[in-house]
């Protein structure tokens, strides 16, 4: 089955209920690891109990916020994933500063079961739009949530996924620009 975008609904000027919705900071943990190495965009998957409730409960789809990263002073150790390449937890031993690893980032991220690869759990998955050099499993990552986008598709093909999700970061950008949005960055400082 293939479902094409809908019309997306337009965003307000400001943040409206249930949103914002914050986070205390969460752990960064592996997913399948398909989102870089399969789409080019590599996201943070984060323990779905660890985010407040009125999160869990909302409707499956793709959201937009902004999200800080933090590091922990801990041994670096690799863990083993089925079919994948081991990971490297490195609780974000690598992020730098001057790279502006560290900065409020514009953020997009889905939650749900990503339909495409037919999870069987729901997941969150954060796309920081951001150039990072290193990956940060391990590390953690305080975020908000401001808005929606549209709901989580299945695609016929990887290509038209890459391509919503791309459409995604070019919305979630424009908006946080505004002062409406921009006023929220302070919630995860
Ligand atoms: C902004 C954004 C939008 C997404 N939209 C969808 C979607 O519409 N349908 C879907 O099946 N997965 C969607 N995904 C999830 C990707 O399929 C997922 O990130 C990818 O499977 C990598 O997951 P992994 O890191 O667990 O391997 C989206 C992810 C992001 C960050």
């Amino acid at each position: 089955m293939t479902s094409s975008r809908p019309f997306d609904k337009p965003i307000p000027k400001s943040p409206e209920k249930p949103f914002p919705i914050v986070t205390g900071l969460c752990d960064i943990v592996s997913g399948f690891g398909r989102g870089s190495a399969e789409l080019g965009i590599p996201t943070a998957n984060i323990p779905i109990e660890q985010v407040p409730e009125a999160a869990r409960d909302l409707e499956q789809g793709v959201y937009f916020g902004y999200a800080r990263i933090e590091s922990i002073k801990r041994e670096e150790r690799t863990e083993p994933r089925d079919n994948h390449r081991d990971v490297e937890y490195n609780y974000g031993k690598y992020l730098e500063p001057s790279n502006g690893d560290f900065d409020v980032l514009p953020v997009v991220f889905s939650i749900g079961l990503n339909p495409f690869y037919h999870n069987k759990h729901r997941t969150i998955e954060l796309h920081l739009i951001h150039k990072f050099t290193r990956d940060f499993y391990g590390a953690q990552l305080k975020f908000n949530i401001l808005g929606y986008i549209r709901p989580e598709l299945d695609y016929a093909t990887k290509e038209a996924l890459i391509d919503d999700i791309n459409k995604d970061i070019i919305i979630a950008k424009r908006v946080l620009q505004t002062d409406e949005y921009r006023y929220f960055m302070e919630q995860v400082m």
